[in-house]
């Protein structure tokens, strides 16, 4: 019996939560997969409320006491520098070391990308989700003054590097995938992108039926635009996959459609949609929850449901195919009547 822990956070992430936790009851009904389903408020509300971001205990609860995590999203006006969502989201991925950041970007009707002649676009970010310029080693010196001096480290270890790479290859290989493209900035970040390009090519030879290439993340973020159908599994640090996956997200139908999971294999997991909490339209019903939804269908798939992920993914094209969208992809609907439609589709297909 899975028990999930559902953290909406800020902003939109309430908004599009309620959506997808609106489905997952229908999901619930139709293939009683048996989820439990506890509510978690961490966010800004409770951090301006009793200055508490998230607590070791909760860590630990979060960890230790559920199968899986869905999270809205954290980032708020109020909270100047949002230390709450550096806490939370980026502690979750660190304390629970959630090394792989996966992020599908599948085009599933051309009309939907802003690209003349997109393809068949099918990209899987792999993102390193624990290291790089996300570990916040460095500091400010003489801070506030013109002699300010900011240092940023970007961290990089053999094992980070070996273990995300293997993730991509056997993801390839279990998706019938053929080919893995590994994007740096070795030309201007040598010391990083020896050790990658080193263990990127001793984990290739381990799976000698899948083609590799390389590509510097600047030429990556162009031929993304110029031809993605090109790509298929991309591997990548943390800061450029963050980059590369809202942009692949904007090429298949809008940042407001696409989902991630947060993976230790065999250990953990938190699925998220790729966006973020949208202050500028957020208490609006302007947000599309269908990165929310389809985040559900890759914890569904996670969970061992493969026929219930099915059905809200078909659940979820269908709104789009008859255009139930919201106003991001140039639909009237708001974000209940996107959720409700697709809950009702769901629940009408059982009947
Ligand atoms: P954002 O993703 O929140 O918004 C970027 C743009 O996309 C905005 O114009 C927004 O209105 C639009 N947008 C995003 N999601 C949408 C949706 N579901 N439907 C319709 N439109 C949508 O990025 P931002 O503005 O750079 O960040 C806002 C806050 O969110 C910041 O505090 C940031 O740190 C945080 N953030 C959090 C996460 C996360 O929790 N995983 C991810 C990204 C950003
Ligand atoms: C994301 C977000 C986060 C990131 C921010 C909020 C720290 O942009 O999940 O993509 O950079 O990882
Ligand atoms: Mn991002």
């Amino acid at each position: 019996m899975p028990r999930i822990a559902v953290i909406p956070g800020d902003g939109i992430g309430l908004e599009v939560i309620r959506e997808a936790v609106r489905v997952l009851e229908v999901v619930e009904a139709r293939f009683a997969p048996g989820c439990e389903l506890v509510h978690w408020d961490l966010g800004a509300d409770r951090y301006l409320r009793d200055g508490i971001t998230i607590t070791d205990e909760e860590f630990a609860s979060l960890a230790d006491e559920h199968d899986a995590i869905l999270l809205g999203a954290l980032g708020d006006p109020r909270v100047p520098g949002n230390q709450h969502a550096r806490d939370i989201l980026l502690g979750l991925r660190f304390k629970l070391d959630l090394y792989v950041n996966y992020r599908p970007a599948v085009l599933f009707d051309p009309e939907l990308s802003p690209l003349r002649d997109p393809g068949d676009i099918r990209l899987d970010v792999f993102r390193e989700n624990t290291e790089g310029v996300y570990v916040n080693l460095g500091g400010t010196f003489k801070a506030g003054t013109r002699s300010e001096i900011a240092i940023q480290e970007d961290l990089n270890t053999w094992a980070g590097v070996e273990r995300i790479c293997r993730a991509a290859f056997e993801h390839a290989v279990a998706r019938g995938r053929s080919r893995v493209t590994l994007v740096d900035k070795a030309n201007a970040m040598p010391a990083a992108g020896k050790l990658w390009r080193r263990v990127f090519g001793e984990v290739a030879g381990e799976f000698p039926s899948i083609e590799t290439d390389a590509m510097y993340v600047d030429a990556m973020a162009m031929d993304l635009v110029r031809r993605p159908s090109r790509y298929e599994v991309i591997v990548t640090g943390n800061l450029f996959g963050d980059i590369l996956s809202d942009l692949a997200a904007e090429l298949v139908g809008g940042l407001g459609t696409a989902a991630s999971a947060n993976l230790h294999p065999g250990r953990h997991a938190l699925f998220e949609p790729v966006h973020g909490s949208a202050p500028d339209i957020a208490g609006q019903g302007l947000a599309n929850p269908m990165g929310a939804i389809a985040s559900v269908v890759l914890m569904l798939e996670y969970l061992g449901h493969d026929d219930a992920a099915r059905a809200v993914d078909d659940a979820l094209h269908a709104a789009v195919d008859s255009g139930v969208r919201t106003a991001d992809m140039g639909g009237s609907a708001n974000t209940e009547e996107v959720g409700t439609w697709i809950a009702a589709r769901l629940s009408d297909a059982s009947a």
